[in-house]
């Protein structure tokens, strides 16, 4: 039988993530939005390309979570994009609201699933779903590492004229301005990138990665990116149903890794059938440490503005 991964929010990402997933015709999926039809159309489109694709995975759309039942894995792709002036932190309030009743509903139906979370503001709502969903730190987790160290990947391999497969890199830290490219980690065949490029042209990658988002939002003006993150998100889901314990930059619950206690932050974990089922610790200079706290603080301040809400709300209620 066939593993069921469900995917809600059938815009950009969620339908882009959706056909990918399909197409690697291992998992059955299920597309959700709220929008009446719109997951329906999307699917049963994605569905007839099958005899072209050579998939014979199910794909399937809905305006509810019935159908969810017993899923594998839940990715969470719904709420409101970025558009141009706007950060990933102005999405919170609106977005925390959506992620809230969401995971009520996924863990209503699939009570031992794993949960993805996609939407942003990244490091906020993986932490919301986290909680709202009551679920083992393992079980929920967030994804940002794998594309912003797809970028910075991207860059380098121009920079350099080398290939994509062979730069190998980490972006840690929350999913923000402020993320933390670990320069000293990132290779390529192998090799430092110090030892190929001047310092100028690293710190000049090094902050395009960061801006990486923006840079797509200022150019599609209508909404963010969505090809490059649904590559990532299909990576995941491969690494999970495939338990193939890679080892990727994901957000997860820290307690105390990296000095981070109590918050969703990205760090390398090993990815496999389990979830996260281990986060890995590697050594940061000062410098690395304090970059790391200097994006732990923002994602606190994003987590501390949504727990305000939910004590504004649970008076007002
Ligand atoms: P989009 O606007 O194209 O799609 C969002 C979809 O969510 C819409 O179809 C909408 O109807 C649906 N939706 C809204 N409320 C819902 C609810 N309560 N239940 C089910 N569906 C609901 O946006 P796009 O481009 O797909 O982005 C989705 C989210 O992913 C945004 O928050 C965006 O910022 C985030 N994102 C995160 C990335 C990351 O690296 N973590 C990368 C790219 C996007
Ligand atoms: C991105 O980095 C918008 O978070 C999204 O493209």
């Amino acid at each position: 039988m066939r593993k069921k991964v469900t995917v809600v929010g059938a815009g950009n990402v969620g339908a882009t993530a959706a056909q990918r997933i399909h197409e690697l015709g291992y998992a059955d999926v299920v597309l959700v939005d709220i929008v009446q039809d719109l997951p329906q159309g999307k699917a049963l489109d994605m569905l007839e390309s099958g005899p072209v694709i050579g998939s014979d995975a199910l794909i399937t759309g809905s305006n509810g979570y019935e159908e969810t039942a017993n899923s594998d894995l839940v990715i969470i792709t719904a709420g409101i994009a970025r558009r141009p002036g706007m950060s990933r932190d102005d999405l919170l309030l609106t977005n925390m609201k959506i992620i809230g009743s969401v995971t009520a509903e996924v863990v209503k139906y699939s009570p031992d699933c794993l949960i993805m979370v996609v939407s942003n503001p990244l490091d906020a709502m993986c932490h919301h779903a986290y909680e709202v969903s009551g679920f083992p730190k393992n079980r929920v987790f967030g994804m940002a590492g794998v594309l912003d160290t797809a970028r910075f990947r991207t860059f380098i391999a121009q920079e350099l004229d080398v290939s994509v497969e062979d730069v190998q890199a980490y972006v840690l830290g929350g999913h923000g301005d402020d993320m933390v490219p670990l320069v000293r980690y990132t290779t390529a065949g192998g090799i430092p990138i110090t030892e190929l490029m001047p310092q100028e042209a690293v710190d000049r990658l090094v902050t395009r990665a960061r801006q990486g988002g923006g840079e797509i939002v200022a150019l599609l003006k209508a909404g963010s990116a969505y090809y490059a993150p649904s590559a990532a998100i299909a990576q995941m889901t491969e690494a999970i149903l495939l338990d193939k314990k890679r080892i990727l930059p994901c957000c997860v619950y820290l307690e105390g890794q990296y000095g981070i206690d109590g918050l969703c932050m990205g760090v390398p974990v090993k990815l496999g059938g389990g979830g996260v089922e281990e986060v890995i610790e590697i050594t940061l200079t000062p410098e690395e440490q304090a970059m790391l706290d200097r994006s732990a603080a923002s994602v606190r301040e994003l987590v501390d503005v949504m727990r305000k809400n939910q004590d504004g709300d649970a008076k007002a209620g």
